[in-house]
Parts: structure tokens; C-alpha cells; sequence
């Protein structure tokens, strides 16, 4: 009886062997599974996050060109003419669209100039005085030529010019934003 339950004892260490093996290639395959997930993982996942930064890594606002009417329309301007056109802002992944006041008017060539009404001194509205036949800003009492031109007051530089484009007989034009208070025209935005 003693000699056999001593067998026993003997063969234990011996069949212990393949199952410590057996249970390392198990740890291996579950470690190298594990890797291979967190690779596949990280490979699927780079397009979503780049999805979801988009908004994050795209320019705040980016404004496309909008109609202002037919050339036909300015053709007989003898002052400026004021247009409210709609603009469309993209900010991150909220869209909206927005109503903004300019002017159509003609430089001293007699070429169509379209200026932003946002004064570049504090950004006020500024109104055309037909009296007057001047810009006058009723914030701070910049005044302007009918081209925009700086006449007097304490802006450093006259109206902005907007860029414009023609198609089929339409005027086009694209509303941007400019730095205040500086006497070069920079577009902000
Ligand atoms: Fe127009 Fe100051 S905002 S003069």
C-alpha cells in the first residue's frame, strides 16, 4: 500500500510537466490574441476618431459665394445700393445661415465694387447718407467716399471690399470678416 501510494507521489512531477507546457502556449495564444485585438482595435478606430474630430480640426467658418443679383440690376447705380444676402457658416457640426447687409456701388473707374457695411474701426452698421452722399458711422462718426474710400474718423483704413464673381449675368459675391482697428484689410474669417 506504502509502496504504491509512493509510485503515485513519483509520476506526479512527471505528467506535470506537459500540463505547465500546456497551460504557457494557453497564456501565449490568450496574450497574442490580446495584442492582435488592440491592433485590429486601434486600426478600426482611427477613422472614427478622425470623424469625430473633424469639427474640432476643421476651420471654424468657411463661406461660400452668394448671389447678389443680375448685373442688369447695377447697371444705373448712381449711389450705393444696400443688399441683405444670406450666408451659410459652418461651426464645427452646427450649420446656419445668416442674414448680412452690403453695399453695391462703383469705384471712380465706374467698375462694381461690393462693400461690407461692418465698419472696420468697432464693426458698427454703417449706414449711406444720401444728404450727405457720404457713409457716415453713427458709433463712433467715421466717414467714407461712396467707393468706400476712408474720408475722416478714427477708422485706420476704408470700407472693405468684398470679392465678387460673375455667372451668367449674375453677380456673385463672398462675405468675410476683417480685422478692426488695424490699417491693413485682413481676413479674419
Ligand atoms: Fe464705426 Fe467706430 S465703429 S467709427
Amino acid at each position: 500500500m506504502c509502496e504504491s501510494a509512493g509510485e503515485s507521489e513519483k509520476t506526479t512531477p512527471g505528467l506535470g510537466a506537459p500540463g505547465l507546457s500546456l497551460q504557457k502556449r494557453r497564456s501565449f495564444l490568450v496574450a497574442l490574441l490580446g495584442v492582435g485585438s488592440v491592433l485590429v482595435g486601434g486600426l478600426l478606430s482611427v477613422p472614427l476618431i478622425r470623424f469625430a474630430l473633424f469639427p474640432l480640426l476643421r476651420r471654424t467658418t468657411e463661406l461660400e459665394m452668394s448671389p447678389v443679383g443680375t448685373l442688369n440690376e447695377f447697371s444705373r447705380l448712381k449711389e450705393p445700393m444696400m443688399r441683405t444676402i444670406q450666408i451659410e457658416q459652418v461651426d464645427g457640426w452646427r450649420k446656419a445661415i445668416s442674414e448680412k447687409a452690403i453695399y453695391i456701388t462703383k469705384d471712380a473707374q465706374g467698375q462694381l465694387r461690393v462693400l461690407t457695411s461692418v465698419c472696420p474701426h468697432l464693426g458698427c452698421t454703417v449706414p449711406w447718407n444720401k444728404e450727405r452722399n457720404e457713409f457716415i458711422c453713427p458709433c463712433h462718426g467715421a466717414i467714407y467716399a461712396s467707393d468706400g474710400t476712408r474720408i475722416s474718423g478714427p477708422s485706420l483704413r476704408g470700407m472693405d471690399t468684398l470679392e465678387t464673381s460673375v455667372r451668367d449675368g449674375q453677380l456673385f459675391v463672398r462675405f468675410q470678416y476683417f480685422r478692426q482697428l488695424v490699417a491693413d484689410k485682413e481676413v479674419i474669417g
